[in-house]
This record gives structure tokens, C-alpha cells and sequence, in this order.
């Protein structure tokens, strides 16, 4: 199996005295899976993500990004699409739908940043993916929460990574815009990408290849029905 992500030891604190958040934590994320890491608010997941966006700097320990150091080479970031929490975003851009999924393929773009025919392309198909066409031209503002998810996924889809990191898509959604999204990114997944959802509760398991109860660290990881027992979910609940 390709080995996507490989973290090795690492330790992520924010403060030089406090406890870490996990330490000398291993892990390691191949091509083709669609992995949930679950665990209990304030257990690290969202740091855990950004640790390997390159957003967040370790104590100690190393995370490679297909053979790459994302700390060292911002070229890797290209290649991993990271949707974070929408609570961290600012929704209240005057951007339209068409400008928000846009973003994604402005890592792409050369200096002049002007869009080609094929960037214009990946933006619609990308709108049609998540059944928005419609709302091309609608202002974020004017989304729902779930139409609003379906188009940040939208923008990962434009920025074709080989990475989704996804932290809580699924956060108060509608059933459809979760159906509309699993779907996609089970698409994503069979093209051979690899997709990471952290989710601090259970949602709909049936597409996923591994569940990684994460409490501080990694407390167990493997198919969903070996995880998804009262006994292994009391270890982080
Ligand atoms: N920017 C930050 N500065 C200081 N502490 C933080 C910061 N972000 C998160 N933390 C702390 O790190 C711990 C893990 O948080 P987080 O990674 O957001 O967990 P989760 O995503 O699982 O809810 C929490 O105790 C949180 O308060
Ligand atoms: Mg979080």
C-alpha cells in the first residue's frame, strides 16, 4: 500500500510548560482510504489535522507528506485539500459561489494569477459535483450551512488535491448536503485519493475503510465494526 502521510513521534504543545495536546504520537495514512478520526471535543483532532497542513508547528517528531516535509516544502500543500472547521472561516466575504470554490485553484495559477480555460472548467464541474449549479452566482452569505459545506468541498474539488483533510464537514447538516458530500468524496476515494474526516461523533460509517478513535494520541484504529463496540468507544468517551 502507498503510504501517503507517515507521522512519526510527534509531540504538538501550545504551551512551553502546559501538557501537550498528544505526544510521540505514530501514524501512518495510505492511497485509496477514507479514514474518520473520532474523538471527544478537545482531544486534538483539529491540531492534529493542521500538524499536517504545516499549519501548526511540533515540539518534536516528523510528518512526511507523500515523502515530503510540508514544514519545509509549501509545494506539498498543494497537493492536500484542507477544509477546516467552519467555525474558524470567515463566511461574511462578499464572495459569490463561483469565487469561493475559485480559490481552489489559485495555488495552481502562475504569478499573473489569471484563470485558463481549464481552471474555469475544474471550478464548474466541481459546482455540478456538489449540485450547486444553480447557486453559481448566489453570495456565500446567501447559502444554507449544508449548501455552504457542499461548496467548500466544491473548492477542494477545484484545488485537486491527493489529500482532503476535512475537519467536522458534517457538523449541523442537512441529510441531503451529507449524502451529496460522502458521495463525492467516496468518488475521490476510488480515483485513489486518500480522505481524512475528524468528527467528534459517529455519522454515516458505511463509506468509510478505518476509524481512528483519537482522545490525546491515537487510542485504536481499524474497520469500522472493530471500533464501533460500546467497549472500545468507552475508551475515548
Ligand atoms: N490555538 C490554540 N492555542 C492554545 N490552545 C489551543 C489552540 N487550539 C487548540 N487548543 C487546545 O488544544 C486542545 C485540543 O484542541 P483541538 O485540537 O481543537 O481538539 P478537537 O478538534 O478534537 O476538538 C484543547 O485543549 C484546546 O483548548
Ligand atoms: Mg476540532
Amino acid at each position: 500500500m502507498d503510504v501517503y502521510i507517515k507521522v512519526e513521534g510527534l509531540t504538538v504543545s501550545y504551551s512551553k510548560n502546559g501538557s501537550p495536546v498528544f505526544k510521540d504520537l505514530d501514524a501512518e495514512f495510505y492511497k485509496g482510504e477514507m479514514v474518520l478520526i473520532m474523538g471527544p471535543n478537545g482531544g486534538g483532532k483539529t491540531t492534529f489535522l493542521k500538524s499536517i497542513v504545516g499549519l501548526v508547528y511540533p515540539v518534536s517528531g516528523s510528518i512526511s507528506v507523500l515523502g515530503r516535509d510540508p514544514f519545509r516544502d509549501l509545494e506539498v500543500r498543494k497537493l492536500i485539500g484542507y477544509v477546516p472547521q467552519v467555525n474558524e472561516m470567515n463566511i461574511y466575504a462578499p464572495l459569490t459561489l463561483w469565487d469561493l470554490v475559485s480559490l481552489g485553484r489559485y495555488p495552481h495559477l502562475g504569478i499573473f494569477k489569471r484563470f485558463s480555460g481549464e481552471d474555469e472548467s475544474k471550478v464548474s464541474e466541481a459546482i455540478e459535483k456538489v449540485g450547486l449549479t444553480k447557486y453559481v452566482d448566489y453570495k456565500v452569505s446567501e447559502l444554507s450551512g449544508g449548501q455552504l459545506r457542499r461548496g467548500l468541498i466544491a473548492k477542494a474539488l477545484a484545488q485537486d488535491p491527493l489529500i482532503y483533510l476535512l475537519d467536522e464537514p458534517f457538523e449541523s447538516i442537512d441529510y441531503v448536503s451529507e449524502e451529496v458530500i460522502l458521495k463525492v468524496l467516496g468518488e475521490e476515494r476510488d480515483r485513489g485519493k486518500l480522505i481524512i474526516i475528524a468528527e467528534h461523533h459517529l455519522t454515516e460509517t458505511g463509506h468509510l475503510d478505518r476509524i481512528v478513535l483519537f482522545r490525546h494520541g491515537i487510542i485504536k484504529s481499524g474497520k469500522p465494526d472493530e471500533i464501533l463496540t460500546e467497549d472500545v468507544l468507552r475508551l475515548a468517551y
